[in-house]
Order: structure tokens, then sequence, then C-alpha cells
């Protein structure tokens, strides 16, 4: 089954609870944090997160755009986070094992995310102890970019070691997703579509969200 997540970086902050309640029919909510270091751009942080918590049931999917990830992690599980997402080139590899071990210790699920330039092979070492790994699709740091094809491939070529290893790990895109690039990531093997401005600026969330999960 595919499965939409709506960032709600698209999203009209001041109005955050009813943009939520907007796409309830979603399947996670992805809940994007920027440092302003690891990536050139600050979105939002712990105290956000803490009130999103409250007023929803949903899944939330957070991706962890930040240095230093492990310093950070379990806070991000303890305030309400359902999935945590770090990304692969912020931390060493003692680090990762650490932060996935601490991450699943809350009793919540872990994931590792690749900016576009980091090989397939980057997670590999981990893949096995991830619930999710999260291919992204544009350079992280902002909505509203035009999605990379040449990631395709590796998306394919996580989907086939998942397959291969019989893992239950989701593989997640995460950028520039619309109607038509949703129909090459899910041929690609993808099973969890990030969309935040095709959702947000669609006439009718409901009704898209539909779309892009039932192609
Ligand atoms: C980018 C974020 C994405 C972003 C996607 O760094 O990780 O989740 O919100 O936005 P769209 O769907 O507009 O490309
Ligand atoms: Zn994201």
């Amino acid at each position: 089954m595919i499965k939409i997540a709506p960032s709600i970086l698209s999203a009209d902050f001041a109005r955050l609870g009813e943009e939520i309640e907007s796409v309830k029919c979603a399947d996670y909510i992805h809940f994007d944090v920027m440092d302003g270091v690891f990536v050139p751009n600050i979105s939002f942080g712990l105290p956000v997160l803490k009130s999103v918590r409250k007023i929803t049931d949903k899944t939330l999917d957070v991706h962890l755009m930040l240095k230093s990830p492990s310093q950070y992690a379990s806070r991000f599980a303890k305030a309400g986070g359902d999935i945590i997402t770090f990304h692969v080139e912020a931390e060493t590899p003692g680090a990762i094992h650490f932060t996935i071990d601490e991450i699943k210790k809350l009793g919540k699920k872990a994931g590792l995310s690749l900016k576009p330039e980091t090989p397939a092979e980057a997670v590999l070492p981990y893949i096995n102890d991830l619930d999710i790994v999260l291919v992204m699709t544009v350079e992280p740091g902002y909505g509203g970019q035009a999605f990379i094809s040449d990631m395709l491939p590796k998306v394919s070529e996580l989907r086939a070691v998942i397959d291969s290893r019989g893992l239950g790990c989701e593989l997640e895109v995460d950028g520039g997703i619309n109607h038509d690039t949703a129909r090459l990531c899910i041929a690609a093997g993808a099973n969890v579509l990030v969309a935040g401005s095709d959702v947000f600026y669609a006439p009718n969330r409901s009704a898209h969200i539909a779309e892009l999960r039932n192609h």
C-alpha cells in the first residue's frame, strides 16, 4: 500500500492546527526540522512538535535536517515524534548505530535519509535495523523544488536490497513529488511519498491525497 505524508513545511503556520486537520486523510504528517547549518534554511523544532502532538493522533514523521542529530533524536522522540529520521551524512558510523538504538528503545521508529549526492551504499550497513529509508529527491532545505529524476535508480537499488533481504523497512521519497513524479517513484519501489507544495497548494487536499495514493 502506498502511503502519503504531507509536509507541513508548505502549510500556513499561523493556522497550523487547521492545516493539519485539512490533511487528516493522509497516512503520516511529515515534520521537517532544519537548523540553518546542515541545510541553508531554518524551519521549526521541539516546541512546535510538542504542540502538534497535542492536536493530532496521526503518525508524526520527523525528518531531522540537523548537524549532530545524535544530540537531538531522543528529544524529538520524547516530544511526540513517531518516526525519527536523520541524515546519514550528519554522523559517524558509531553515532548512527547508537542513535538508531536510542530511538528504538524509546518505542519509536528509526530512519536514515540520504542527500541526492549520497549513494545507496551509505545506508546499507544500517538498513537491517531501520524502519524507514528516506531518499531525498531534491536538495534538502526548501519546499517547491523540481524533482531530480536521477534519484530513481537509487530508489530501485534500495528496493532490491529491502526485498532481497526480506526487510520490513519502508522506502520514502521526499521532494518535488506530484502526480507525475509519484508514479515514477512508485514504479521504482517507493511506498511512502512526502508531498509538501503539491498537497498544500491543491484546491481539494483530500481528493489530491487520494489521487497520489491510488496511482
Ligand atoms: C525539503 C523537505 C521536504 C519538503 C518537500 O528539504 O525535506 O519535505 O517539504 O516539499 P515539496 O513537496 O514542495 O518538494
Ligand atoms: Zn522532508
